[in-house]
């Protein structure tokens, strides 16, 4: 679902190095998204689009809990009661369905399209930019 994955998604130390990368940024905030109080979930995290430089929202929610309402909770929390620099943005694959729906039930409201490489798909796709005003 997600297209603008890590080149070698299966590469774990470059994986590690990637979290020590973002973990120490100051910009960044994030928080870990724990279910029933005690299962991890995934993640929501906020970062400096040092290109753009905007600030962005991404999101990862683990396959067993899809479809439950956690990334849309996730981030409206993470929004109402960690991050609240506004505006924020969001960028998402034209065909991430699930990703786009949750972000509009977040009130992001789509500002513009792009173009990128997507490790994951193995060529450019197409992606909405989204933006919360307040
Ligand atoms: C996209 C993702 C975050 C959705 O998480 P989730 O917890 O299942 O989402 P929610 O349960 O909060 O669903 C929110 C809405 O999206 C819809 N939705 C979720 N997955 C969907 C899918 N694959 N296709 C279509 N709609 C979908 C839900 O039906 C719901 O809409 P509704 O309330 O109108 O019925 C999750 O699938 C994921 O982590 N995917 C991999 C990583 C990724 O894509 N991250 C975002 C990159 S931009």
């Amino acid at each position: 679902m997600a297209a603008f994955t890590s080149e070698k998604p299966n590469d774990k130390d470059a994986f590690l190095n990637h979290w020590r990368k973002i973990r120490s940024d100051n910009a960044s905030g994030m928080k870990t998204i724990i279910l029933d109080e005690s299962i991890i979930a995934g993640y929501v995290l906020s970062y400096q689009d040092l290109d753009l430089g905007q600030l962005e929202v991404a999101y990862w929610i683990g396959k067993d809990y899809w479809g439950r309402g956690v990334a849309t909770r996730a981030l409206a929390e993470f929004l109402n009661n960690f991050q609240k620099t506004r505006p924020i943005f969001a960028r998402v694959a034209k065909d991430n369905l699930g990703s786009f729906r949750v972000l509009q039930k977040c009130n992001f409201k789509v500002v513009g399209e792009g173009k990128g490489f997507a490790n994951a798909r193995g060529k450019e796709v197409e992606e909405f930019v989204l933006k919360l005003e307040k």
